[in-house]
């Protein structure tokens, strides 16, 4: 079992290149299978999540190729099979793209169900809801999921809560449907608009991804032989955001989307941080006692629930209370027992959590248990005194591309064991 050997007390400068957001080339990838063709896209991150799509589109037939170190091919014109390896298909949870741009291109799919980070209780309600509302027939047995349809038509759907997944999955459905879907109470991440606007570079028509409604008039096919660009990962840069301030450093964070990081910027800056935007960098500095506050997570452009262990780390070290609200994830504070384990004081109960800041954290074995999580550790280890041991890396290997190099090259000592 891999882990990370972190020697502390490191305040982490430098520079740092942000790769391709995960989040959106998960959707993208599956989103290629809409097209007869071929699509190349750029500024892909080589985590094992994406991955993992690769392997699985290349099990129904597509033909995935790294034809740069961050550039795929997918050759989509010969999809052979529309029933998922169950196996890889429960080993992520973004498998569930695959509902939607399989119903999209051939009327059928079978996907095991999606897997992923255990944040607590993560239906697929509003998705089956959506594939319904199109026409489709959708059974849940067996811990798979099949949907079948004669033909995918428009239809207007509301969403009972706000969803990434839900969103991205029934823009996917509905792009080549007949007629025109109108997705209300829609979610509007970076991710989310990036997937729109790639659809729409190969002929689809979808207007006003990125606000609460978007309307979908369904086109006969979409067009191949195209290059898209993934957007900047918006999780990514918060967390070295956070490294910063919580190490009382000084990074330039570059290849990012400042918009992007709106409410984050706003909190660090509260803590006592400096934050200089430029175009597509950010410079974060640190270098006096970190001021309290309180925080709630929301659905963009709120506070991001991706980047609530991160700052939590942050919040630990503040001289005073804060609290953090969680209000997507019933159980995403599992990583508060591991700080707990460094030195810090954290009360939590449910979806709120209660910081004591205290002046240091000690090193200390620590175990990811999600993928925010273990990023969160990572920038504890970092700082604490003395050496600490953070296991279960695999989780943070499914979101974060090389991340030892980007830390060490900011002047953590670290070691992948
Ligand atoms: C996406 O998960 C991200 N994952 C998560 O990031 C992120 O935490 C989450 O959005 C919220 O921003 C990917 O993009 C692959 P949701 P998703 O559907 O799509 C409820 C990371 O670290 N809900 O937006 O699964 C749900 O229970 C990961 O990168 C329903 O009730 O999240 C939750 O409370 C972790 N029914 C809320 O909505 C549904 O059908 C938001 O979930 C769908 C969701």
């Amino acid at each position: 079992m891999d882990k990370f050997i972190i020697d502390g007390n490191t305040r982490l400068v430098g520079e740092v290149e942000i790769s391709g957001a995960k989040n959106a080339a998960i959707g993208l990838i599956p989103a290629t299978l809409l097209i007869n063709g071929i699509t190349t896209l750029e500024n892909v991150p080589n985590i094992s999540d994406v991955n993992i799509a690769c392997d699985i589109l290349n099990e129904l037939g597509a033909k995935v190729t790294w034809t740069g170190e961050h550039t795929l091919t997918v050759d989509a014109r010969n999809i052979t099979s529309t029933h998922a390896p169950l196996d890889k298909t429960s080993k992520f949870r973004a498998s569930y793209y695959l509902l939607g741009a399989l119903l999209g291109r051939c009327h059928d799919v079978e996907v095991g169900l999606p897997g992923g980070c255990n944040l607590g209780q993560r239906p697929i309600d509003q998705h089956i809801k959506g594939f319904e509302s199109l026409g489709a027939k959708v059974e849940v047995a067996q811990g798979k999921i099949d949907a079948t349809v004669s033909k995918l038509v428009g239809n207007s759907i509301y969403f009972d809560v706000v969803s990434v997944g839900a969103t991205i999955n029934l823009l996917l459905a509905s792009v080549l449907a007949e007629g025109t879907t109108i997705l209300d109470n829609v979610a509007k991440e970076p991710h989310i608009v990036d997937v729109a606007n790639f659809l729409n570079s190969v002929g689809a028509d979808i207007r006003g991804a990125g606000t609460d409604t978007i309307k979908i008039n369904g086109v006969k096919e979409l067009k191949g032989d195209h290059t898209y660009s993934v957007v900047p990962d918006q999780i990514e840069t918060g967390t070295f955001m956070c490294a910063a301030v919580a190490s009382k450093g000084n990074i330039l964070i570059k290849n990012c989307i400042p918009e992007h990081m709106e409410s984050l910027t706003a909190k660090l800056i509260e803590m006592g941080a400096t934050v200089e935007v430029d175009c597509d960098t950010i410079h974060v500095t640190c270098d006096k006692e970190l001021h309290p506050t309180n925080v709630k997570t929301l659905p963009y452009p709120g506070f991001p629930t991706d980047l609530q262990p991160q700052l939590g780390v942050c919040l630990a070290l503040a001289q005073g209370t804060s609290i953090i609200n969680e209000s997507i994830w019933e159980s995403r504070f599992q990583y508060t027992n591991e700080l707990n384990k460094m030195g810090a004081k954290i009360t939590a109960q449910g979806k709120t959590a209660v910081f004591e800041g205290v002046s240091k954290l000690s090193g200390a074995p620590v175990y990811a248990t999600d993928l925010r999580a273990g990023a969160a550790l990572l920038i504890a280890a970092a700082i604490a005194d003395g050496k600490s041991e953070v296991y279960n890396i695999h989780y943070i290997d499914r979101g974060y591309e090389k991340i030892e190099d980007k830390f060490r090259k900011l002047g953590a000592k670290i070691e992948r064991a």
